[in-house]
């Protein structure tokens, strides 16, 4: 069976965007691969973080990823930081990595133009890790949102690298983008893509939020002012957002859904956008307070940090062996 990995970072509470663009690919692919699907707290701390906010976030994260249908029975789900062999590779792999392309990744140039004290290492040593969360599995195939298009491509790279300077062990990763939904943008400023970290809450829908917080979210989003339900990125960015969004959430086309908006005001059409979000979250937030609050949730991640650590650990000695560290084993 071919090996699917990945991650999300407990760096806020994940978004609809993280929803359409990354989870709803994980409910439908895992049962066709040996899935890992990790929370990746180490990559969260590139940026600094509140203690126990991120403990917090953590735990949620994983209620979330269980709420969402990845069924531990066949998957594993654990912590990064829980299986030091990331850590480790993370280092293997910045050791053939170069400060040039890392400087090119535009994520890190996103972030650190952000970053008011001081911009750490690991804001640009993050590919490498992310490199070496997905190597050390053997992983064949990542669905991830858009944005991470440029780190897979990196991590590709890499492998590639490593393979012909040391030996031929690691496999060369897929990515795997979904149809539609996966650049969702933000509410408020519709060219720019949705993000869980955004200091505007009103730009985000969360996957917590309550019903009457989601409408009063997408009632205000921006639109235009054409006034007609039309599908056009380039210049009705926010209209052609929300129908990203229920095309994805209804599992309908967005050509049949302009036509059942023809001549409909722009406020009753959110509502329905609202209407339909709100129907996809209630039963998923139903689900995630039974994790949140059973025992089953600590047993389930020992159980993905016992599991994980016998696959990565193995990786880690052949990479280690490869590069001729420490004694052959
Ligand atoms: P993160 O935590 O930012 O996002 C988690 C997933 O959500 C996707 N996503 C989106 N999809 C559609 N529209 C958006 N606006 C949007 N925003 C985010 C992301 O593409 C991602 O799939 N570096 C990763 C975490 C990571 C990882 C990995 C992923 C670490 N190691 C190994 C895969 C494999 C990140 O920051 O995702």
């Amino acid at each position: 069976m071919k090996t699917l990995f990945s991650g999300i970072q407990p760096s806020g509470v994940p978004t609809i965007a993280n929803y359409i663009g990354a989870i709803k690919q994980f409910q439908t692919m895992q049962y066709d691969y040996e899935s890992y699907f990790c929370i990746v707290d180490q990559h969260a701390i590139t940026v600094p973080q509140d203690r126990l906010k991120l403990r917090e976030r953590t735990r949620q994260l994983a209620a979330i990823y269980l709420a969402s249908g990845i069924d531990t029975t066949h998957s594993t789900l654990f912590i990064q930081s829980e299986v030091p062999a990331h850590a480790q590779a993370g280092w293997l792999m910045q050791c053939i990595s170069y400060i040039g392309e890392l400087e090119r990744m535009t994520q890190f140039k996103d972030k650190s133009s952000k970053q008011q004290d001081g911009i750490s290492a690991a804001l640009l040593t993050y590919p490498p890790l992310m490199a070496a969360d997905i190597l050390l599995y053997g992983t064949d195939i990542v669905p991830v949102g858009d944005d991470q298009k440029q780190h897979l491509e990196l991590t590709r790279n890499l492998a590639e690298r490593f393979n012909s300077k040391y030996n031929d062990i690691l496999t060369i990763p897929e990515v795997k983008l979904p149809e539609y939904g996966a650049r969702i943008k933000s509410l408020q400023e519709p060219t720019k893509k949705m993000s869980k970290s955004d200091s505007n809450q009103k730009s985000f829908v969360s996957l917590l939020d309550p019903p009457k917080q989601i409408e009063k979210k997408i009632k205000s989003a921006v639109t235009d002012s054409e006034g007609i339900i039309r599908y056009d990125k380039e210049n009705k960015p926010g209209v052609s957002n929300l129908l990203d969004i229920v095309s994805v959430l209804k599992d309908a086309t967005v050509e049949s859904i302009e036509k059942d908006f023809e001549g409909v005001q722009y406020g009753e059409f959110k509502s329905f956008v609202a209407e339909v979000v709100v129907d996809e979250l209630t039963p998923f937030q139903e689900r995630y307070e039974h994790y949140m609050n059973s025992e089953e949730l600590d047993h389930i991640l020992d159980k993905g940090r016992d599991q994980a650590n016998m696959k990565a650990q193995k990786m880690l000695t052949k990479m280690e062996n490869a590069m001729g560290l420490g004694r052959k084993r």
